[in-house]
């Protein structure tokens, strides 16, 4: 028990690295969830500092979810659950960072990471339909919903192993929550669209 769960703290530790705070910092001395949306993520980081450092930061968060996910699975060879116990801590780290007194991100590139090392081909299928959806309506929390919404679904129609199921639902739970004023600006139609200036934090 005692690897599990230094592995599942380590990966909370991991996730609370926010790089979209610290390149904002670094680039232009700004705290940048008091810009745009005021969201530390790839999305805002496009709006606030522009796309390479967009770029970055989307790789760099990703790569937080691959690594907690491998943690997982080096440490619990024997623990079906642990690879997405990992995930899900570091998703919980990029939300509620420990370092940036838990004001974070809304998880999803650290949900593709995961997600992606978790179960390759439903996660992405989700994403051609989330990219797709994003493309046409220009909306990335739309996308974003989509890619979380349909990868457990993916999951039950695929008959993947519950542990990884559960882990895809939870994080679909999480991101939906996070997501709550994006969907009420959506409803509304002044949800901030992919190459507008970003008007009106959450
Ligand atoms: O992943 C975050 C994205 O779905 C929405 O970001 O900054 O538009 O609230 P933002």
């Amino acid at each position: 028990m005692f690897l599990e769960t230094f592995a599942i703290i380590i990966s909370y530790l991991l996730g609370s690295v926010s790089f979209s705070v610290l390149l904002a910092k670094l680039l232009k001395g700004i705290d940048i969830r008091q810009h745009g949306s005021g969201n530390a993520g790839a999305t805002n980081t496009l709006r606030v500092l522009g796309k390479g450092p967009a770029i970055l930061v989307l790789v760099l968060d990703v790569l937080k979810g691959v690594a907690a996910v491998w943690l997982g699975r080096w440490l619990g060879t024997e623990q079906e659950w642990l690879p997405g116990l990992c995930g899900l801590a570091a998703i919980m780290g990029h939300n509620w960072p420990l370092y940036f007194r838990f004001r974070g991100g809304k998880g999803i590139a650290t949900a593709i990471g995961v997600l992606a090392s978790l179960c390759f081909l439903p996660a992405l299928y989700a994403g051609i339909i989330a990219i797709l959806s994003i493309v046409f309506t220009k909306y990335v929390s739309l996308g974003s919903l989509i890619f979380v919404v349909l990868t457990p679904i993916f999951l039950m129609i695929g008959g993947y192993p519950w542990p990884i199921f559960w882990t895809s639902l939870l994080i679909c739970i999480f991101a939906i929550w996070r997501h709550r004023t994006n969907i009420s600006k959506i409803i509304k139609g002044n949800e901030n669209k992919l190459g507008s200036g970003g008007k009106g934090k959450d």
